[in-house]
C-alpha cells in the first residue's frame, strides 16, 4: 500500500515525516512525497502537527548535514531520495556513505553541492514571486545565510511597472526579513512620497539577499558585499526581473548600479539617466537613501537628498 506523504519543502519537516515512517517501518517505494503549497513565511510551518518519534534511529551526522543541503535545492524528488538513503543507512547499509559507485547516492550528492556553488541550484525553474520567495528562503548559494537571520527578499507585486534595486539588507531589514524598512527605508519613503510615487506599487529588491556584517560588541556592522557574493546571489536577482519584466529599473547605489550596469559605472558621473538594459527599456541608478545618510552634516546631507530627489522625479515623470 503507497502512503502519500505531505511536507512543506523544509528540511525538518522531511525529517519529522522521516522519522515517524522508519519508526512505522515504511519502506521508500511505499511513499509517495508531496509538497505542499510553498509558504511565504516558512517559519510558521515548521511546527510539526504531531511530534516525531525521537531516539530510535541513529544516523551519521555526515547524512543529516547531506540532507540538509539536498532539502534546500530545487528537484521534487529530492525527498524520495533522501528517504530512501535514510532507510538504506538504517536497514541495509551503514557504509552506504562511502559507496562511490551507487547511483542514489551519486544522486544525493549532487542534490547536496556544496554552498558557494552560487544561487542558480536553487532557483525553481518557471516559478512564480511566492514561489521565488520561498525557495530563496532555503538558499545556501554562499556563506552569507550562516550568520543572518534570514533571506530578505524582493517585496512588491509581480506585476510592478517599476523596480527599485539596493545593495543588501542592512540590520533592521535582516531582523524584519523585508526589504528598504531600516533608517535607509526611512529615507527612501520620505523622497518617495515626495515626488509622488507609491512604494505599495513598485517592487522593492536588493542584490544581495543576506546581510553580510561583522559584530563590534553588539552592534552588526554592515560589510559591503564583495564580487563572489554579488555573483553568488546574482541567479535571484535574474529570475525577479525575468518575472517582472519592470518597464523601468532603478539601481539605488553604486553595489546595484554595478551590477546592472557593469563595473565601468561612475555612480556621481552617470548617474540620473535612462539607458537600455536587456532588463528594462528605461534603466537608472540614483544615489542610495544610506549615502544620504553618511553625508557628514545637514549640508552635505541635503545635498544629497536633493539629488536623490531629482532623479526620483525623473522617474515618477516616466
Ligand atoms: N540598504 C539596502 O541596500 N537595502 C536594504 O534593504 C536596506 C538598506
Ligand atoms: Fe543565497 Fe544570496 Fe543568501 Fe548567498 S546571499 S546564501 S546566494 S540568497
Amino acid at each position: 500500500m503507497t502512503r502519500t506523504v505531505e511536507i512543506a519543502p523544509t528540511f525538518e519537516d522531511w525529517q519529522a515525516a522521516a522519522r515517524t515512517l522508519l519508526h512505522d517501518g515504511v519502506p521508500p517505494a511505499e511513499v509517495r512525497w508531496r509538497e505542499t503549497a510553498r509558504a511565504e513565511q516558512p517559519s510558521l510551518l515548521t511546527e510539526p502537527s504531531a511530534p516525531p518519534p525521537r531516539g530510535g534511529a541513529r544516523v551519521p551526522r555526515q547524512f543529516l548535514d547531506l540532507a540538509r543541503n539536498a532539502a534546500a535545492a530545487a528537484d521534487p524528488a529530492r525527498w524520495q531520495i533522501l528517504y530512501e538513503v535514510l532507510w538504506r543507512l538504517v536497514h541495509e547499509d551503514h557504509e552506504l556513505l562511502e559507496a562511490e559507485g551507487d547511483p542514489t547516492m551519486r544522486r544525493l550528492k549532487s542534490l547536496a553541492k556544496r554552498e558557494g556553488e552560487g544561487a542558480a541550484q536553487f532557483v525553481p525553474p518557471g516559478a512564480g514571486l511566492a514561489e521565488l520567495r520561498a525557495a530563496a528562503a532555503r538558499c545556501t548559494g554562499c556563506e552569507l545565510y550562516r550568520h543572518a537571520t534570514q533571506t530578505v527578499f524582493g517585496r512588491g507585486p509581480a506585476d510592478a511597472r517599476i523596480v527599485f534595486v539596493g545593495e543588501q539588507p542592512g540590520d533592521q531589514e535582516d531582523r524584519k526579513g523585508a526589504p528598504f524598512v531600516g533608517p535607509a527605508g526611512d529615507v527612501f519613503d520620505r523622497a518617495m512620497t515626495e515626488v509622488g510615487l507609491d512604494r505599495t506599487r513598485v517592487y522593492v529588491t536588493n542584490a544581495v539577499k543576506h546581510f553580510k556584517f561583522v559584530e563590534k560588541g553588539k552592534r552588526r556592522i554592515h560589510q559591503t558585499p564583495g564580487m563572489s557574493e554579488l555573483t553568488a546571489c546574482r541567479p535571484w536577482l535574474e529570475a525577479e526581473l525575468a518575472l517582472i519584466k519592470p518597464g523601468v529599473l532603478v539601481c539605488l547605489g553604486a553595489t546595484a548600479a554595478h551590477a546592472v550596469f557593469g563595473a565601468d559605472f561612475r555612480l556621481m558621473k552617470d548617474r540620473g539617466r535612462f539607458a537600455p538594459t536587456r532588463w528594462a527599456d528605461k534603466t537608472i541608478a540614483t544615489l542610495h537613501p544610506s549615502a544620504v545618510l553618511r553625508g557628514e552634516d545637514e549640508t552635505q546631507q541635503a545635498r544629497l537628498y536633493g539629488i536623490l530627489l531629482e532623479d526620483l522625479r525623473l522617474i515618477a515623470g516616466v
